[in-house]
């Protein structure tokens, strides 16, 4: 395997390097960031760093490193790991803790690893799952290492021969995938759910809002069932285009709309690594 960087070591990510009693392990207790690494630079590092913060903040984990010092260490797990460097995994649990959901004392454990780049199809199907996301959950909108839910999801999804599920939420409006943010043609414009809706604030769905005309607004399920195009997006997928939502193809894939986003990411892309 890679080289890791733990705790302010780089390390073999083959050799057992964390605890047993790791809080991340025993009960999910952790957050984390997924950067695409672009010729040995993690894009918009600036705001998955920010991003990492805010989930620490909203879990109360401690991260005594600054940004400074991640970004040097980020910098040296890619160096370590080229060629062939495509995505960055950042992970930060409660550290050592006891067995059950108190955290222990001993700081967090933050683990920065790298991997290949992913490929995606051109284009995904998409089936909505029965489970809604809980907008009024403690941990909305953070990017926490309690991932089952979107486990379970996505297997259910994969079952029926789909690439993401798709959640509603409690209110029964549009949501997010398990690892994207979704938009939508809808009468003529583009839409997508608001944080509000307890979707992660994406960092792929942030950068669209600045580049392209794009409205935050509840979609409700009925809404979503006469939609004309829908895409993906995520830090790994860029714009993902969606063919079918359950058994409906939409009548149009990619979309004008998703053609416009696949285009404005891409140039902003080749633009500035650090938007
Ligand atoms: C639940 C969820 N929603 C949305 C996204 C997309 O976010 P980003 O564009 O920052 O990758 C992700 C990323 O993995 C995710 O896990």
């Amino acid at each position: 395997m890679s080289t890791i960087w733990l705790n302010g070591s780089l390390l073999s990510g083959d050799e057992p390097a964390i605890k047993a009693d790791d809080h991340g392990l025993l009960v999910g207790d952790g957050i984390f960031e997924t950067a695409k690494v672009i010729d040995g630079t993690a894009f918009a590092l600036t705001r998955h760093l920010g991003r990492l913060r805010r989930s620490a903040a909203g879990l109360g984990l401690e991260l005594t490193i600054s940004d400074g010092e991640l970004a040097a260490a980020v910098a040296e797990v890619i160096a370590a790991n080229e060629p062939g460097v495509g995505r960055l995994r950042m992970t930060v649990t409660g550290g050592p803790g006891p067995l059950g959901s108190a955290r222990g004392a001993d700081g967090p454990t933050v683990v920065l690893a790298t991997g290949p780049g992913s490929t995606w199809p051109a284009s995904a199907d998409v089936v909505v799952v029965p489970w809604p996301r809980n907008e009024r959950s403690a941990v909305a909108g953070l990017k926490t290492t309690s991932y089952a839910e979107n486990v379970v999801a996505l297997a259910h999804a994969t079952e029926r021969g789909a690439g993401e599920a798709i959640f509603a939420n409690l209110a029964g409006n549009l949501c997010e995938g398990t690892g994207s943010n979704i938009f939508v043609g809808l009468d003529g414009r583009l839409v997508t759910p608001p944080l509000s809706s307890g979707c992660l604030a994406g960092i792929t769905r942030e950068l669209l809002l600045e580049e392209i005309d794009a409205v935050e607004s509840d979609v409700s399920m009925e809404e979503f069932a006469r939609i004309d195009e829908a895409f993906l997006t995520s830090s790994t997928r860029d714009v993902q285009p969606i063919a079918h939502v359950d058994d409906r193809a939409l009548p149009s894939c990619p979309g004008p709309f998703t053609k416009q986003a696949a285009d404005a990411f891409a140039a902003l892309e080749a633009r500035t690594l650090d938007p």
